[in-house]
């Protein structure tokens, strides 16, 4: 998988005068969802991520403030600024990610579709490198 399988999802939001609400239900999105995280408190200046899955999808949502996602499939690299609680940035397997420049305040929903397994990261950048260009 690569960067082109990367796409944005534009998630349902029902809105009324008490304010609105966003979904994000199984069947419209590309897998089903067996896990969530959610990152916050994320001091200043502080990267996560840095990472690859080898079969974990992720959907990332920016349920408050704001974060880059750097993405790299080892051909090309793209940033992606998460701003809305209404897009899901869907990353495939075998894309590499790192998120920065947290806002103040910032909260990073995961959706997953696998749960969690170490064994299944890709956490060093040069075996990445090396199994993207096999
Ligand atoms: P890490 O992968 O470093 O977070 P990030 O997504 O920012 O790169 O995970 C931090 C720690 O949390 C690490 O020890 C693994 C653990 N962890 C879980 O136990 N369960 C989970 O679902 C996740 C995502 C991480």
């Amino acid at each position: 998988m690569g960067l082109e399988q990367v796409k944005t999802l534009e998630l349902p939001v029902v809105s009324d005068v008490r304010g609105n609400l966003a979904v994000a239900e199984g069947g419209a999105l590309p897998f089903a969802i067996a896990r969530a995280y959610w990152l916050y408190d994320v001091p200043s200046g502080s990267m996560r991520g840095g990472h690859a899955h080898k079969s974990n999808q992720q959907i990332l949502v920016a349920l408050s403030g704001s974060f880059d996602v750097v993405l790299d499939d080892g051909k090309a690299r793209r940033t992606v600024t998460l701003n809305r609680p209404d897009r899901g940035l869907y990353i495939p397997t075998g894309v590499w990610r790192e998120l920065e420049n947290f806002s103040a305040g910032a909260v990073c929903l995961a959706l997953a579709s696998e749960p969690y397994d170490e064994s299944e990261y890709v956490r060093d950048y040069g075996e990445f490198l090396a199994s993207a260009n096999r």
